[in-house]
């Protein structure tokens, strides 16, 4: 049995949790820095590293306290150390290594993406959740607010890279068309709720031509979006777009046409590699029109994780920890921070 404490600070979250045998999630501690980043439409990477600063002790302690743990019971400390930003990935690295240092205990790296892969080992209620059984060859589509990414995984541990985006990620898009849209920060959750009240048929936004099988490109159909909302009347200063834009036929036909190459790329790699499953992994793939479309067009079975564990947390990290521990991996002390780490080079 092992028991491992994880670490997560890349972005805009605090977090920190206690993972049994990479399956059970005893605690599961997350201070979101939302609202505050909220008033600056999007995350200042300042403010987070200062409130990770604040904050990581209070749900470190947290975490132990919930998961009734003792120090003593714990096998290793994880940490996230790349990719995010520099300055909030800084606190989680520094912060795992003193404890670490200062228990006894191995420290363990992990890949933020890795993470985000791992959460559908986690055992918890859901709707999608995947199976106890999973079968490799799977495929995985990460979708989140720096990356969309088309991974095959042949085995634990081991990743190809199929397809990535070719410009902004897919999350990106949201968050930068929930902003031209006036909508606010993070965009995703924003534009999902105001598409469910518009025409996903209204604008009709051209498939992007791009190289590569498996390869994405969000900017434009988000340059798109634009256009239409300047035939409305200009843009002001401010960022304001003239009352008579269709906001909810915008955002409805912007999301289809998102997840519409979400959907085929995916569906069409999945058959290509032989896939068993799909499995959909980051903050995106907490939207519900790209999980039932996506659902309803494969063949084989797609799972999603519940939504507290799509967007970043620490118990996916405590699950790939997990499997990194068991391969017997160990960070040294000179683990330093990898802003722009990647899964696959
Ligand atoms: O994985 P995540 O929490 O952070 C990163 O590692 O980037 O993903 C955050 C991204 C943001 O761009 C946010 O707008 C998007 O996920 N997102 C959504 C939804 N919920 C969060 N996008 C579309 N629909 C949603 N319901
Ligand atoms: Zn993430």
């Amino acid at each position: 049995m092992t028991k491992i404490l994880a670490i997560e600070t890349s972005c805009d979250e605090t977090a920190a949790s206690i993972i049994q045998d990479g399956r059970q999630v005893l605690s599961n501690v997350v201070a979101t820095q939302i609202e505050v980043h909220a008033k600056y439409g999007g995350v200042f990477p300042e403010v987070a590293s200062r409130m990770h600063v604040e904050t990581i002790v209070p749900v470190v302690n947290e975490a132990i306290e919930k998961a009734e743990a003792g120090w003593r019971d714990l096998d290793a400390i994880a940490v996230t150390y790349g990719p995010g930003l520099p300055g909030s990935l800084l606190v989680g690295v520094n912060m795992a290594k003193g404890l670490a240092l200062g228990r006894g205990l191995p420290l363990v790296g992990i890949n933020h993406l890795e993470g985000h892969i791992y959460s559908h080992w986690l055992r918890v209620p859901g709707d999608g959740m995947a199976p106890d059984d999973l079968q490799f060859p799977l495929l995985i589509l990460i979708v989140s607010g720096g990356h969309t990414e088309l991974i095959l995984m042949r085995d634990h541990l081991t990743y190809e890279k199929l397809g990535a985006t070719a410009d902004d990620a897919s999350g990106e898009a949201f968050d930068k068309v929930a902003r031209l849209l006036q909508l606010g920060y993070p965009g995703g959750p924003q534009i999902e709720k105001l598409a469910t009240e518009g025409n996903p048929h209204a604008f009709r936004f051209a498939k992007p031509k791009i190289d590569g099988e498996f390869a994405f490109s969000f900017s434009g159909i988000k340059t798109a979006v634009l256009r239409t909302v300047q035939t409305y009347g200009p843009v002001g200063v401010d960022g304001s777009i003239a009352a008579s834009v269709p906001i909810k036929d915008l955002a409805a036909s912007f999301q289809h046409g998102v997840v519409d190459q979400l959907v085929d790329k995916t569906l069409a790699a999945a058959a290509r590699y032989g896939a068993t499953a799909i499995l959909l992994s980051g903050g995106v793939s907490a939207n519900k029109m790209l999980r039932y479309v996506m659902k309803s067009k494969s063949p084989v079975p797609v799972y999603w994780p519940p939504l507290w564990l799509c967007t970043d947390n620490a118990a996916m990290i405590g699950a790939a920890a997990h499997f990194r521990f068991l391969a017997g991996q160990r960070a040294g002390w000179d683990l330093d921070i990898d802003p722009n780490l990647k899964l696959v080079e």
